[in-house]
């Protein structure tokens, strides 16, 4: 049985570092960025509930999942993996469920890079007082100038590629752990202080019932299925990270705990960054489905009116660069950790290799906000396309598989060794969801959106 054995990388110092670099990769782009605008697109209220349900139902206990997979299994993804299939006696095809995870997390990290550009951006903005006084109208010409530019945002996605191919080379930890210990509670700081301004506007009430009154007609097939896809995205699921993080777990945490921490944080996020913006754009007269600049047209103007607006500003942007970059790394890491192991190359030679192409990739979002807007795959722009493939097809599928493979194909003695929930019925609670819940509710909503199903 392999159930002492440490992971050769070594092991957290103790639950709360583990916490740390979850949260570090949770919180990021996908809380303040992907989160208030794709409920804008989706009408609010009964996308933003949706999305909360499939955080419970199927983001946690799949989160518990994938953690206990890589402290059983104590090595990289993809070989934890066949570690756990060859203890279960199943076949390692199971393996596959890695490779998408990791290609998912190559492609996602090529977006990834363009958004948190714009933020390194608008930090230098916000330190030049740009946005003191500006009407909604510059504050979008603003923005617009940015995206128009693909030399500026080519820049941007370099300069952020070598700063996470050099965080990533030289070794995370360390670093990590002191950047997430100061960040989350600055970047919690900075968002009260502008759910403060955002009360200040008389589009408050109007904000909060956007964001929390449920209305069905407003949400679509496929905007439950891209509320599905952000519960994967936004607590780093389905991609290997939460497996690579889990190998290093001592035993006797408990799992259980850990990740309702990691998604209370993460969800708490999120919903502040919502209750921040949409009083801001109903009072600017802004529109709710902005799409990606959302964020970026409605904070600025909060910013421009406030009282040493060019110092929070920049404090906050500064932030969500790091939120970002800590998000990043957990993206890249595994596809060197797999360049390492199956490729044979140096540390070095890994991240060098696999951030070269993540910029290339990249450069197809950065064009498809300009000069190759009218290119369409799917009737999508590219980074539509990448965007949606990644989240609402790879993430799930992947996210399915997690839960059958814990839940049907490990031995439910290790399973619950791993968890360790004592007498409760958590363990059943667990393993039902695992085992029906998730499952049914991906494949329906899944299917669903891709019309093959009319209920
Ligand atoms: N969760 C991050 C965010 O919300 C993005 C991210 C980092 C991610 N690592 C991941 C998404 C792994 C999926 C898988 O911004």
């Amino acid at each position: 049985m392999s159930v002492d054995r440490q992971s050769i990388h070594g092991q957290w110092s103790s639950r709360f570092a583990f916490t740390l670099a979850a949260t570090g990769s949770a919180v990021g782009l996908g809380n303040i960025w992907k989160f208030p605008y794709i409920a804008g697109e989706n009408g609010g209220g009964a996308f933003v509930l949706v999305y909360l349900i499939c955080i419970l139902l199927i983001g946690i206990p799949v989160m518990m999942g994938e953690v206990l997979m890589g402290r059983r299994g104590r090595q990289s993804p993809f070989n934890s993996v066949i570690e756990l299939c060859d203890e279960a006696g199943a076949t390692r095809a199971w393996a596959g469920l890695g490779v998408i995870g990791v290609l998912a997390g190559t492609l996602m990290l090529s977006f990834y890079i363009v958004i948190a550009g714009w933020a390194f951006s608008y930090a230098l903005a916000a330190g030049r007082n740009a946005f003191n006084g500006a009407s909604a109208e510059e504050i979008g010409s603003l923005f617009k100038s940015l995206t128009d530019s693909p030399v500026r945002l080519t820049t941007w996605s370099t300069f952020v590629s070598v700063v996470t191919g050099v965080i990533v080379w030289r070794g995370v930890q360390a670093g990590l752990e002191r950047t997430v210990r100061l960040l989350m509670p600055c970047l919690f700081a900075l968002l009260l202080l502008l759910v403060g301004y955002a009360m200040s506007t008389d589009a408050f009430m109007q904000g909060i019932s956007f964001l929390f009154k449920p209305d069905f007609n407003q949400l679509s097939a496929n905007g439950a299925l891209v509320a599905l896809g952000h519960a994967f995205f936004t607590l780093s699921l389905a991609s290997g990270v939460m497996m690579a993080y889990g190998s290093y777990l001592p035993k006797g945490v408990s799992i259980a705990k850990t990740c309702l921490v990691v998604a209370a944080a993460d969800t708490i996020v999120a919903l502040l960054a919502g209750i921040a913006i949409f009083p801001i754009v109903f009072s600017y007269g802004l529109e709710p489905n902005a799409g990606p600049e959302l964020v970026f047209v409605t904070l600025p103007i909060a910013f421009g009116q406030m009282p040493f607006g060019w110092f929070f500003g920049t404090l906050f942007f500064v932030m969500l660069v790091f939120a970002a970059i800590t998000s990043a790394i957990s993206l890249l890491e595994p596809v060197v950790a797999w360049l390492i192991e199956r490729m044979r190359m140096t540390r070095g030679q890994a991240t060098a290799a696999a951030s070269f192409a993540v910029w290339v990739v990249g450069l197809g979002t950065v064009f498809s906000f300009n000069i190759g807007s009218d290119v369409l795959i799917f009737s999508k722009d590219f980074f539509g396309a990448v965007d949606y493939l990644t989240a609402n097809i790879m993430l799930p599928l992947c996210g399915l598989l997690i839960a059958s493979f814990t839940a049907w194909i490990m031995k439910e003695r290790a399973t619950r060794d791993e968890l360790d929930l004592g007498d409760s019925p958590a363990y059943e609670v667990w393993q039902f969801t695992m085992r029906y819940v998730a499952p049914a509710a991906i494949v329906v909503v899944f299917l669903k959106a891709i019309e093959v199903i009319r209920l």
